[in-house]
């Protein structure tokens, strides 16, 4: 038998509390202007105290299950992308798992930033395809807010970064045509020789002695460190390259792709792998504005959002590509 994964669920949740960009100015030294003109973002929302990210992955998965219109015993594997964990382990999927009580199923977290979601939609396909699993929650899940440097030393990062969860349940169908609703076909890159343009030095094993000092914290190796220039630099190139593989390895031209969701880190890359590829601006839903950068949870919020917008319509065929630290790249091709 042959089988295809299907998208038949999706959900999403941010935390109510907006932080607008003149918040960010009291504690910062910085400006609206400066982070509208330079990243697009308007605000960003923020966590209250004791919120944690299986907790907002939990209100994403709830609606994702509920949208799929199936019951959550019938989810028979998690997998959670996440770069800001509940706890360094067990992976965050577990503390989701229970909270959504269902035990001894497949559980998996994955590890890779902004470009999870497209990861994890390329692993729950292999799994799907072979016949394994039926119905899989795919979830990214991001709390930044308490783990930015929020004094002017960190504005680089800090103004950047939202919290927020997305969700998709992929559910296993028998392949019956080329057209059926169905992810077509992931490419999935990686160039570790960059993994210090963008990461968290600490806590970490490769420190000489105790994996957690305060000494490293008083240095601030607990906040995320980031050349921006270079990673933007290589966002666009890389997520133009490996869209335009994934667009053509399927005989597929920009024409015929309905929407086109991006990762969302700064609404400049966006423009530029749009101008590079020639995309028409109105064919890619962007959400940046309202939610700054959050990670691996962007996609399935933008999905969420193109859903609820009337955007995103079943039948469509959407384009995806991501791009983040590692580095990490990715791309996806989906009839929705
Ligand atoms: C971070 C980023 C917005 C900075 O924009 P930029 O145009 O490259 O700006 P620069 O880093 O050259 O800095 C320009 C100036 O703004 C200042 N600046 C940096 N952050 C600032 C802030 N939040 N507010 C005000 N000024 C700021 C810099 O100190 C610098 O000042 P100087 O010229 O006096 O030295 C941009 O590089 C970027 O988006 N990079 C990619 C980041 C990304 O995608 N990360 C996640 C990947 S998934």
């Amino acid at each position: 038998m042959n089988y295809v994964g299907e998208i038949v669920g999706v959900g999403s949740f941010i935390p109510p509390k907006a932080v607008t960009n003149f918040d960010l100015e009291k504690l910062l030294n910085t400006s609206d202007e400066w982070i509208q003109q330079r990243t697009g973002i308007v605000k960003r929302h923020w966590v209250e105290k004791n919120v944690s990210t299986s907790d907002l992955a939990y209100e994403a998965s709830l609606e994702a299950i509920k949208n799929a219109g199936i019951d959550k015993s019938e989810i028979d594997m998690i997998i959670f992308a996440t770069l800001s964990p509940d706890h360094d382990f067990p992976g965050t999927g577990c503390f989701l798992q229970d909270k959504l009580e269902i035990p001894g199923i497949t559980v998996l977290d994955i590890r890779q930033q902004c470009s999870g979601f497209i990861y994890g939609l390329s692993i729950a396909d292999k799994f799907i395809r072979t016949g394994d699993h039926k119905n899989i929650l795919l979830v990214g899940a991001e709390i930044h807010s308490k783990g930015l440097d929020k004094t002017p030393e960190g504005r680089d990062v800090s103004v950047l970064f939202g919290d927020g969860a997305g969700a998709v349940v992929i559910s296993r169908r028998e392949k019956t045509s080329d057209d059926q609703s169905q992810i077509i076909s992931t490419a999935l890159h990686a160039d570790g020789s960059y993994a210090k343009e963008l990461w968290l030095p600490g806590p970490g094993n490769a420190f000489e002695d105790d994996r957690c000092t305060l000494a490293m914290i008083e240095e601030g190796l607990h906040y995320p460190k980031m050349n921006g220039r270079n990673v933007f630099i290589h966002a666009v190139k890389r997520m133009a390259e490996t869209l335009t593989t994934t667009l053509k390895k399927n005989n597929v031209t920009i024409d015929d792709v309905d929407l086109f969701l991006f990762h969302q880190a700064n609404i400049r890359i966006n423009e530029k792998v749009a101008e590079v590829m020639g995309i028409p601006a109105e064919k890619i839903f962007n959400t940046i504005h309202d939610y700054g950068n959050t990670t691996a949870a962007t996609i399935p919020i933008g999905m969420s959002d193109a859903l609820k917008a009337g955007k995103l319509k079943k039948g469509m065929t959407v384009g995806m590509a991501a791009f983040g630290s590692g580095f990490t790249w990715a791309s996806g091709l989906l009839k929705y």
